[in-house]
């Protein structure tokens, strides 16, 4: 599956601000919105996470921005919100991917563990949208969040990640709510296990995958290019009458129960 299966450049003249940008899953959207011809600015706290895949995206012709923030810090957003409109002069499509993650029994937990990741998932993801608010209202852009399918039912080791998705998840749903009268669309994408990814070589032991697998009705693990393409489909006019919602995008498996074993 890997041919494009969208029209050419249905992003020509659309610029992105993607979040988490330079790896994993939505590094793989922001390279997929360079490939159909947006201009992408991709943002990390580290610049060397943002410099191979701003070299790739340069290298197949597109134009890239890496900027280093941390989307905890208001101001930090803010900074990489202008600098991107300084550079390609607006934003159409804003993506919140920077996330944190580890597995963690809820009784080993630190305070401050589950905050760190709650700030990064739900107070970044509400922090990005903010700072570019008043860009996407003069675009009539949007917004895809991240998310997961982890608090859909309940999963051992991960309350911190479930507690800031469902953060994320409520997020979606009020922007959607406020700032449709301004034309701005807000949509989730929830990847279920997607294999070709660090998060599922770092969270899913080798032992429990075959066990995992078979809770998948679809038969597979999800590739980065499915998210690709869902993103690309939420992005497009494809989807223009549709807001607030979360595309879960795992091959059925939530339905039988979200724990990785
Ligand atoms: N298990 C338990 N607690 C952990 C942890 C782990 N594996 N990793 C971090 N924490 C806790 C720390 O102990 C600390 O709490 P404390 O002060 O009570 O000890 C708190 O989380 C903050 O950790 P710190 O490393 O200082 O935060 P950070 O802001 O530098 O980074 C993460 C936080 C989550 C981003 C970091 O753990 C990380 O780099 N994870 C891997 C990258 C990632 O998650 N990518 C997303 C893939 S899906």
């Amino acid at each position: 599956m890997n041919k494009n299966l969208f029209a050419e450049n249905i992003f020509e003249n659309k610029v992105a601000f993607v979040t988490g940008g330079g790896t994993g899953i939505t590094g793989g959207v922001a390279r997929a919105l360079a490939e159909n011809g947006a201009k992408v600015a991709i943002i990390s706290r580290k610049i060397e996470n943002l410099e191979p895949m701003a070299k790739l995206i340069k290298e197949s012709g597109g134009e890239c921005l890496p900027v280093s923030a941390d989307v905890r810090d208001y101001a930090q957003v803010e900074s990489a919100v202008r600098e991107t409109v300084e550079q390609f002069g607006k934003i159409d499509i804003l993506v919140n991917g920077a996330a944190g993650n580890f597995l963690c029994e809820a009784s080993e937990l630190s305070p401050n563990g589950f905050g760190t990741v709650v700030d990064i998932d739900t107070k970044g993801t509400f922090n990005v949208a903010r700072a570019a608010f008043e860009e996407l209202k003069k675009s009539k852009g949007q917004i895809i969040n991240i998310s997961a399918t982890l608090h859909y039912a309940a999963t051992p080791m991960q309350i911190h990640v479930s507690a800031a998705k469902a953060g994320v998840d409520a997020i979606t749903r009020n922007l959607a709510v406020e700032w449709g009268k301004y034309g701005i669309r807000v949509n989730g994408i929830a990847p279920g296990p997607i294999e070709d990814t660090e998060g599922m070589k770092r969270l899913v032991p080798e032992p429990v995958k075959e066990k995992l697998l078979r809770k998948v009705p679809l038969g597979r693990f999800g590739r980065i290019k499915d998210i690709e393409n869902a993103a690309i489909f939420l992005c497009s006019d494809a989807a223009d009458f549709i807001s607030g919602v979360t595309l879960v995008v795992d091959g059925g498996h939530w339905l039988n129960g979200t724990s990785f074993s």
